[in-house]
């Protein structure tokens, strides 16, 4: 949506992933306060988002949802009230159906009055999902909601979540701010790599105000620290929504690493808006390109296979000009190197290996400083 909401990718955390139905006020306040102490608000890290299971089972007699007094005892809004006193946003979860894919009340047919109560309530965000659709056409459903969300005049993102169905990356940027590419995601490096596999080639429709949502990142959750890094790579060179789906309060420090590492933050919220995509890809290995503002290029290598290999490219494949030198920063290890066009590195297996390529800036040509693991000629 061209409304002046989520010009980059929106950064954030959902409980689902990680804790399912069992979400609670004392969980969202508690992580809301991680996020500050663990510097992930100061990365820039902004929207805590309730999912399913947040309601009673049945509306009121006005029909009015009703969060569940136990699991929020002051309320959606008191719940908001605290998440704002940290300076940060709530989101909130619905479905555009008859019920929410856990069986509590959908906003078919109420999406006035529900969007009224979220505005009324102090919310930022809207994950709106797909069970219980009673067939009625896609984008009727979920441009009611859009339109219902707008009367309000709170400012809302709007995240249509009904998993790649109906092509919805052809129409999702007139009617939300991101739109899911595919079906929901696991801790799996299997479940991920499909994903990025489908969500990679949607890259001519995002843009700043609407986005393809390859789900919720898993880093945390269980895969390999390699695997971690490489759905957090590929999740920013993708300008995905870094939606942190782990448990932030007893995430290690390893964990928290990976999700605050500002330069690659930075690929991803990078002000151009511009998708990465595969400039080159063979036998599972990947490279990936995605032009940043000012002129430098993210580049990723991407190994799929089990064993490591070296990959490489070129820095005109990557889309850069012609030029004697370039500077190499591993926004990784953020070792720089120069190199006269030649990228390439050793990269281990389910592994990636990430640079931010500037023409120029090699110190004196013909001094690289190779690393371990990463080499450059
Ligand atoms: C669907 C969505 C998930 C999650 C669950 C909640 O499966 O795709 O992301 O919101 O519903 O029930």
């Amino acid at each position: 949506l061209d409304d002046g909401l989520a010009r980059t990718p929106p950064m954030g955390w959902n409980d689902w992933n990680a804790f399912g139905c069992s979400v609670t006020e004392r969980l969202v306040e508690q992580t809301a306060d991680t996020m500050v102490a663990s510097g992930m608000k100061d990365a820039g890290y902004t929207y805590v988002n309730i999912d399913d299971c947040w309601m009673t089972h049945s509306r009121d007699a006005a029909g009015h949802l009703v969060p569940d007094p136990a699991k929020f005892p002051d309320g959606i809004k008191g719940t908001a009230d605290y998440v704002h006193r940290k300076g940060l946003k709530l989101g909130i979860y619905e479905s555009a159906g008859t019920a929410t894919c856990a069986g509590y009340p959908g906003s078919l047919g109420h999406e006035r009055q529900d969007a009224a109560d979220f505005a009324a309530w102090g919310v930022d965000y809207l994950k709106y999902d797909n069970c219980n659709n009673q067939g009625v056409p896609y984008q009727q459903r979920y441009d009611a909601m859009r339109d219902a969300l707008k009367a309000t005049g709170r400012p809302i993102v709007y995240s249509l979540c009904e998993w790649g169905e109906d092509s919805v990356w052809t129409w999702g940027a007139a009617t939300g701010h991101l739109w899911r590419t595919t079906g929901d995601i696991s801790a799996s490096f299997g479940s991920m790599l499909s994903i990025y596999r489908s969500n990679v080639r949607l890259a001519g429709y995002a843009g700043p105000g609407g986005w393809n949502d390859p789900d919720m990142l898993e880093v945390g959750n269980g895969m390999s620290f390699t695997e971690d890094r490489t759905e957090f790579t590929l999740w920013a060179e993708m300008a995905a929504p870094l939606i942190a789906g782990t448990d932030l309060r007893t995430a290690t420090p390893a964990t928290l690493s990976l999700y605050t590492n500002r330069d690659v933050i930075a690929v991803d919220q990078d002000p151009l808006g511009r998708q990465g995509t595969e400039v080159s890809s063979s036998g599972g290995l990947h490279v990936l390109a995605k032009p940043l503002a000012g002129g430098d290029v993210a580049v990723v290598l991407f190994n799929e296979n089990a064993a490591p290999a070296t990959i490489t490219t070129s820095a005109s494949t990557a889309g850069l000009p012609a030029a004697p030198s370039y500077r190499l920063t591993n926004l990784w290890s953020h070792q720089v190197t120069s190199t006269g066009g030649t990228v390439s590195a050793q990269v281990p297996g389910h592994g990636t290996v990430m640079y931010r390529v500037s023409v120029g800036g090699g110190s004196s040509v013909g001094t690289t400083h190779p690393l371990a693991g990463a080499s450059s000629a």
